[in-house]
């Protein structure tokens, strides 16, 4: 795994992208972007304090069916190293986001390149300045009001997701994303573009990764669509 750091840059996803010659786990951290780039062409807000870091993975690590799940088990890696840190009530919201007490504390953004997958996470840890997303972001320091080695817990994170493929269990990381879904019980509408798709009770992430959603007593599975709590 080789390193990459950088006071400042665009963002790292879009370094990692144009790097020639990645080996797997290549991993790129910024303290600050200027253009961070959030998932469907958002903006993620990228100021110092914040975890900002991507590393790359070739698609020979992945079997293929996996391809949609690795935003899960990415996630499932985020939840243990942030627990491991601090005991808090963290949840994962289907797809790609960590919640904390109601609000964004992380965002992933997984992204193809020929046969690389960038994984690009950023996680507002000693940030108090959230930019525009300041109703509905968090951070880990402001609720517990300690600071954070940034570079370390990165490390952690890319660690246990390094691990993860290894045991290649996805009956345990199913079960734990569950254990900690965010959505489970709350009524949803399901939009793609500016078209709802879904409207429901959010059930379980099933098996194959895709959300549940109850509506009339049936349930329908969702595996793309923005998340919108009602
Ligand atoms: C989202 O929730 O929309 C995903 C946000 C992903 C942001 C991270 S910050 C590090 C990496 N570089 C980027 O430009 N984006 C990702």
């Amino acid at each position: 795994m080789r390193i990459f750091k950088f006071d400042k840059i665009d963002s790292t996803n879009h370094y990692l992208k144009q790097m020639e010659n990645k080996l797997d786990y290549d991993c790129v951290i910024s303290k600050i972007q200027t253009a961070g780039v959030g998932r469907r062409g958002n903006t993620w807000v990228s100021n110092e304090g914040m975890a900002l870091f991507s590393f790359a993975i070739n698609e020979k690590l992945i079997s293929q069916e996996n391809f949609l799940k690795l935003p899960l088990i990415m996630g499932c890696s985020l939840l243990h190293t942030l627990k491991k840190l601090d005991d808090l009530d963290f949840k994962f919201k289907w797809t790609n986001d960590i919640y904390l007490n109601e609000k964004k504390l992380s965002g992933i953004l997984i992204e193809k390149v020929g046969d690389w997958f960038i994984i690009g996470i950023g996680i507002n840890i000693n940030n108090k300045d959230f930019g525009y997303a300041s109703d509905i972001a968090i951070s880990l320091s402001t609720v517990t009001t300690k600071y954070y080695d940034i570079d370390n817990l990165i490390y952690s994170i890319i660690n246990d997701f390094k691990n993860s493929l290894a045991i290649n269990s996805w009956e345990y990381t199913l079960k734990e994303i569950n254990k900690y879904n965010f959505l489970y019980n709350k009524t949803v509408k399901v939009m793609k573009g500016d078209t709802c798709i879904g409207l429901g009770t959010c059930k379980n992430i099933a098996y194959d990764g895709t959300l549940e959603i109850e509506c009339n007593n049936k349930i329908h599975y969702f595996n793309i669509g923005e998340i919108h709590i009602i």
